[in-house]
């Protein structure tokens, strides 16, 4: 049985931990309760917002419809072979459980996503990448219910449409499927993968030689917690703006101005960590009231005790104007603006 609540608070369902309330509550435990959901007038006649762990996400204002919390849980082994595994993860588990689970059976595939916060049903939707991977390279499907007719349906991986930070899920069919679960393929003989520079140099200075899956999820997890605030003591939401990507012209234009600029080759276009342009406008450590740039990472905001969200959205808007002044790039905010 589901159950509705009204005006709830929704202060400890995001990780920037600031106040909110949605007018109606309900929170999704079992696959079955899904048709349940979608049936009553409560779901049919309101807005309606997913959430999963709230990890990219910030609260403007109250909402002013239904949120549905994804508590869906379960990992189970649907399919095995010498080579590799099909895992069947159900949307509400926390995704670095899915990962420890994985790195202790020695899979390949998930270990340099290692501590990514939030859920699993959430990472398709802006297909999470850290430390050189990204989901799209062990998601084999998704498993979703459309919101208009309840009608389930299974997206195989080209469906889903990930690129960088992004799916379908966000673009052109942003509100009309719940993700109930996500099927990935993870490898029993897998490559590892070091190929992000600062992984690669945390290994080489800890004198590392990784062997394992566990050896890299270790080796990101320590990365992550010296450069990343914990949201249980810190609110935030990760990376909050995207990096930039911008051709070769303009990152020449740009070189004769700033010769010591980053960059990395990606496909044919080349990245500019945003996190070293907002550095570069001063931003760095910065706090304004209760708000702040993170100073060990300039592309995350945070919270550092009580601040709103309109707030947090107002620091960014100042950061995203100075970078644009400064550097003449245009700064997209990854976390969803609610
Ligand atoms: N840099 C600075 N100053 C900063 C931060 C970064 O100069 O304050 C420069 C440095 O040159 C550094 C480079 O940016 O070498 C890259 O920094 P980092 O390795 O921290 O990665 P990022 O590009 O800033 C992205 C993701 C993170 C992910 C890391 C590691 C985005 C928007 N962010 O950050 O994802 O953990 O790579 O792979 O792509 C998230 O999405 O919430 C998130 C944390």
């Amino acid at each position: 049985m589901i159950k509705f609540f009204e005006n709830y608070d929704l202060s400890a369902l995001n990780t920037f931990g600031v106040p909110a309330k949605a007018k109606y509550f309900v929170e999704v435990k079992e696959e079955v309760e899904i048709a349940e959901l979608f049936r009553d007038p409560i779901f049919k006649n309101n807005q309606k917002l997913f959430l999963g762990g709230g990890s990219n996400i910030l609260f403007t204002r109250d909402f002013d419809g239904l949120v549905i919390l994804n508590s869906l849980k379960g990992i189970e082994i649907i399919n095995e072979t010498d080579e590799e595994v099909v895992v069947r993860v159900m949307g509400g588990e926390i995704w670095h459980d899915l990962v420890k689970f994985s790195v202790d059976r020695e899979y390949w595939g998930l270990e340099n996503l290692s501590l990514v916060p939030g859920t699993v049903g959430a990472a398709p939707m802006q297909n999470i990448g850290a430390y050189g991977v990204e989901i799209k390279e062990t998601l084999e499907s998704v498993e979703a219910f459309e919101i208009e007719t309840g009608a389930k349906r299974i997206f195989n991986k080209e469906e889903c449409e990930l690129g960088y930070r992004t799916s379908v899920f966000k673009t052109s069919l942003k509100g009309k499927y719940f993700i109930s679960a996500v099927n990935f393929v993870l490898s029993k003989k897998g490559k590892m993968n070091t190929s992000y520079r600062v992984l690669q140099e945390y290994l080489e200075l800890n004198k590392i030689e990784a062997r394992s899956p566990k050896d890299i999820s270790d080796a990101v997890v320590a990365i992550r917690k010296s450069k990343l605030p914990d949201p249980r003591v810190t609110g935030n939401a990760g990376s909050f703006f995207k990096n930039v990507f911008v051709d070769r012209e303009k990152l020449e234009e740009l070189k004769k101005q700033y010769p010591e600029i980053p960059s990395f080759e990606e496909d044919d276009m080349v990245k500019v960590p945003s996190g070293w342009l907002i550095e570069q406008c001063g931003w760095k450590g910065k706090k304004i009231g209760s708000t702040g740039v993170h100073d060990k990472q300039a592309l995350v905001l945070v919270n550092h005790g009580g601040a709103s969200g309109q707030e947090i959205m107002d620091l960014s808007q100042k950061i995203i104007i100075s970078v644009k002044e400064k550097f003449g790039l245009n700064l997209e905010r990854e976390v969803n603006i609610m």
